[in-house]
This record gives structure tokens, C-alpha cells and sequence, in this order.
């Protein structure tokens, strides 16, 4: 088999094999993940997504597929030389005929252009984060991509209704209807939603959007403890605070974030502890919330920040959503996406400090991260040598406090290895078997999810 027989299958320029190109899309965002590949292919369509799977099935060539490349457990790059299909070029997106409230997008399109057009009918979609930018709907649905408004809207998961695919043989499988009840079968949005690329390739999908709130309120509090922090997370949680978003992170990455950017301080450096929180709901929010269980903290608290329009709220934002830059700026970290019950967050995160300071003492780690989800980012910094060392002892500690060892970002290659933290034998059989009846000759994605190990 020879490329040139894919090629005469597709329509020219659909292949491109000049490497100055193809290294733009071999290495991962992070830098830790840095693949090589003759080929990527660019398809255009459904139609020739098939072709080109059924064409890889036949001579049993792997393939990783690629959205906008932000993934952060090297899930979207060739180690081992397999193609890229990139979904770029199929981006379209447009309402849908049937539903006002839902949205049919094309894998390829990113956050940002489905928000763009959802605004223009007074809707959002539910799924936000700072790589809206170049984030695809098709990788946010392949990672159960979270973000910033999983506590109101849900994860990617609850914004898919219908679900177009490809599965590793070339069929096409799935439907657009919309229908949020139709119960025929196993539930392929469930089903491909979170599967990283190694059941099906995702072509379309059809995406419930949500009214756009009329008024959003940022609020940055300031603490000296972290259990101040959590306490005031759950008070917002519990009391009917049409809380939307809920963002913890701490001195050392604000620091950072304002060396990096030149940003002016917040307030004098005596809360070494941040959490922003965004309000949404109709007009006269503020007022509702002066009245609710954030009164007493609005009026006696020292360190309030409120921000009522778009560009005050920008402001307060760029401190929390710079973070993950602003460390990839300073060296390749290594990167923790796990989950705490809020009741074992405290104990987490006062205990990092002092594991990674044990293992590695010259070790930097930077936390932040969805506080209302339970949802920590560890980004260490040095990590090296100890890099595994650290990583296991971390992630064993996540599963003894119940927790999850990837809140949001997959397992991708990185978390391969520890995924019988959190699966048993018999779960990881029933998943291989069930990789094999979407992708009978293993070329979706070979090395995620499934580690040689486990
Ligand atoms: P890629 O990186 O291209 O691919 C990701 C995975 O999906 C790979 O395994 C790939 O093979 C597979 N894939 C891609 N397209 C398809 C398809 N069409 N069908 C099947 N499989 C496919 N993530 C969060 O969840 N929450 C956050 O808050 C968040 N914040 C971020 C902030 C920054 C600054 C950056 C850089 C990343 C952030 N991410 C976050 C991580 C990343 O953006 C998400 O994992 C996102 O879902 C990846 O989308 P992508 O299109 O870039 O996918
Ligand atoms: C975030 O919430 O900023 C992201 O998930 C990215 C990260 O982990 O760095
Ligand atoms: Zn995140």
C-alpha cells in the first residue's frame, strides 16, 4: 500500500506531507509530547473521513486524530509516526432547522466560533475555558472537556444531544436528530464523549445551547486559609447563589501570572489565597446576593473584588485564565488534572507543598483550578528527575482521598500507566473489547487510554 493510493481516493490537497507544516501539529501544546508523522490528511468531510478510515483499517495503518492540538496528556500526537487526520477544515457550523435552542457544528469548529454564533440569537453554549480559541468541538467531545461553567451547565457531555462518527473500520455511525429522548439502543454521545479518539472519530455533532444570562457579576475574595476558601465555595453552592463559575489558585501563580504579564497587583500580598466567583442570572444579581448567604462576607470581608461589566471581569479573569501560559512560559511541567471531594480538598492541597518538597526540594508546583468541581491543576515545575516518583505518589494520594487521578483533561498517553488506579482488571478487559468492536484493527489512537501495561 503507498500513500499515493489515499491520495488518488481524496481530492487534491487533502494530504500534506512538507514537513515545515506537519511539525506544527506532531508536538503537543505542553512541549513533553514531541511526535513525527510523513502525513497529515485534511478531510473535508464525513464522506471522506470514511474513506480514509476504511482505507488505514485495510492496511492497517494508525492514525491519531487532531482537533485543535490544546489537549494535555499527549492524546493528539503521533509518537510512533501514525498519521494525523486533522479535523481543521471541517468547521462549519449553523443552527439547527429543527431545534432554536441547539447548534449543528462540524468536529473541526472551535468553542469560540460556536459562542460567537449562539450570541448572535442571545444563547451561549455551555462549555468554557481559555483555549476557546482553537479548542474543536470534536476534541472537547473526545476529552469531556470541562472548564470554567461545569456547575451550571455540565461537562461537554451534557451539551451533546446527537453525535456523527467514524468508526475505526470506515462506517459511518450516529444521527443529527436532536431528539434529547430517544432511547434506541446504547447512547452513542455517552458513549464516544470522553473516549479520546480511540472508538470513533467524531465528524458532527448537534449541541444544546442555553439562554445567555442577562447580567454576570465577578467576585474575587481573598483568604489567609484554604479551608475559608472551600467553606465559602460550598456556602455559594449550597445557598441558591446562581453561582456559575468558582475559581481557586493561590499567590505563587499570581505572582507569576503578573510577572509574566505585567499585571498590577490585586490587593496588598496579606491573602496569599484567591477565589473568583462569577454570578449569572437576571438583572439585579448583586442585589440578590447582598441579601444571601455572601451578604455578611460582602460587607465585613477586607479583600473584595467586584466586577460588574465585561471589561472589569476581564481584568479579574486574565489572573486565573493566564496560569496555564504563563507556567509553560517558565519550562514543561509536569501536569496533574485531578479531582477532590470537597471535604478532602483542604487536606489535598495543604499536603502538595510538602510531598513534591520531599520527593524533589528544588520541585515547583503551581495549583489552581475549579474549586466548586473539586477540580485541582497541579503544573510542577523541576519536576525532574523524579518526574514518575512524583506523579505516582501524587496520584495514589488522589485516589485515597477518593478522588479521580483526570478530572477533565483524559488519560490520554500521560495517565496510561496509572489507570489501574482508578479501573479494575475487569473494567479495563470490558474497555479493550469494546475498542475492538468500534476499531477492530487497532489504528484509532493506538497508545491512549490503553498503556502496554494495563
Ligand atoms: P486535541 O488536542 O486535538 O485532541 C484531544 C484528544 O481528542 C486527542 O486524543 C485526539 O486524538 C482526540 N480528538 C480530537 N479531535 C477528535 C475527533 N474529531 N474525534 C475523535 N477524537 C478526537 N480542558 C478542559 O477540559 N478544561 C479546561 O479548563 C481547559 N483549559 C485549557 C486551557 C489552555 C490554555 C489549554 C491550552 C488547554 C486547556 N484545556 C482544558 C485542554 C484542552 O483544550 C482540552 O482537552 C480540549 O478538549 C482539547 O481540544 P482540541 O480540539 O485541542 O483536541
Ligand atoms: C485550566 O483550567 O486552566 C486548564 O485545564 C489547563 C491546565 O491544566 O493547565
Ligand atoms: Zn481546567
Amino acid at each position: 500500500m503507498s500513500i499515493e493510493e489515499l491520495k488518488s481516493l481524496l481530492e487534491s490537497g487533502r494530504v500534506n506531507e512538507d514537513q515545515d507544516v506537519i511539525r506544527t501539529y506532531s508536538d503537543d501544546w505542553t512541549g513533553r509530547y514531541k511526535g513525527f508523522t510523513s502525513t497529515v490528511i485534511f478531510p473535508h468531510s464525513t464522506d471522506e473521513v470514511a474513506k480514509i478510515l476504511s482505507w488505514c483499517s485495510t492496511n492497517q495503518v494508525s492514525i491519531v486524530p487532531q482537533g485543535g492540538n490544546t489537549g494535555m496528556v499527549g492524546g493528539s500526537v503521533p509518537l510512533n509516526g501514525e498519521l494525523i487526520i486533522s479535523l481543521r477544515k471541517m468547521d462549519n457550523v449553523s443552527f439547527s432547522n429543527t431545534n432554536k435552542n441547539q447548534i449543528v457544528a462540524e468536529a473541526g469548529a472551535t468553542l469560540l466560533k460556536i459562542q460567537n454564533l449562539a450570541s448572535e440569537r442571545g444563547l451561549i453554549y455551555g462549555v468554557d475555558f481559555a483555549a476557546r480559541d482553537s479548542a474543536t468541538i470534536g476534541g472537547t467531545i473526545a476529552t469531556n472537556a470541562g472548564g470554567l461553567n461545569v456547575l451550571r451547565y455540565g461537562t461537554t457531555r451534557r451539551q451533546i444531544i446527537s453525535v456523527e462518527a467514524v468508526t475505526g473500520t470506515g462506517k459511518i455511525i450516529g444521527n443529527l436528530n436532536g431528539l434529547e429522548k430517544d432511547n434506541t439502543g446504547y447512547h452513542l454521545p455517552s458513549l464516544l464523549c470522553g473516549s479520546e479518539g480511540t472508538l470513533a472519530i467524531v465528524t458532527r455533532a448537534k449541541l444544546q445551547l442555553w439562554p445567555e444570562p442577562e447580567e454576570t457579576v465577578a467576585i474575587l475574595f481573598g483568604f489567609n486559609t484554604i479551608e475559608d476558601a472551600v467553606n465559602l465555595t460550598e456556602a455559594c453552592m449550597t445557598a441558591n447563589t446562581e453561582i456559575i463559575a468558582c475559581e481557586l489558585f493561590f499567590q505563587k501563580g499570581v505572582d507569576l501570572v503578573r510577572e509574566s504579564y505585567d499585571l498590577q497587583p490585586l490587593w496588598d500580598n496579606k491573602n496569599s489565597i484567591y477565589l473568583l466567583c462569577e454570578f449569572a442570572g437576571d438583572s439585579g444579581i448583586f442585589d440578590r446576593l447582598s441579601v444571601n448567604v455572601l451578604g455578611k462576607i460582602l460587607q465585613t470581608h477586607d479583600s473584595v473584588l467586584v466586577a460588574t461589566t465585561d471589561r472589569e471581569r476581564q481584568r479579574l479573569w486574565q489572573y486565573r485564565e493566564l496560569h496555564t501560559v504563563a507556567v509553560s512560559q517558565k519550562g514543561i511541567p509536569l501536569k496533574l488534572d485531578v479531582t477532590i471531594p470537597l471535604g478532602n480538598l483542604p487536606h489535598f492541597l495543604n499536603s502538595i507543598d510538602t510531598i513534591c518538597d520531599n520527593i524533589n526540594p528544588l520541585s515547583s508546583p503551581y495549583v489552581f483550578g475549579h474549586a466548586a468541581d473539586g477540580n485541582m491543576h497541579l503544573n510542577i515545575l523541576q519536576s525532574e528527575p523524579n518526574v514518575a516518583e512524583m506523579e505516582e505518589e501524587i496520584l495514589k494520594f488522589v485516589v485515597s482521598l477518593e478522588g479521580s487521578i483526570s478530572a477533565e483533561h483524559g488519560i490520554g498517553r500521560a495517565k496510561a500507566p496509572y489507570l489501574h488506579f482508578q479501573r479494575n482488571e475487569d473494567e479495563i478487559r470490558l474497555f479493550r473489547e469494546m475498542k475492538k468492536a468500534f476499531d477492530p484493527e487497532g489504528i484509532l489512537n493506538p497508545e491512549v487510554i490503553f498503556s502496554t501495561g494495563n
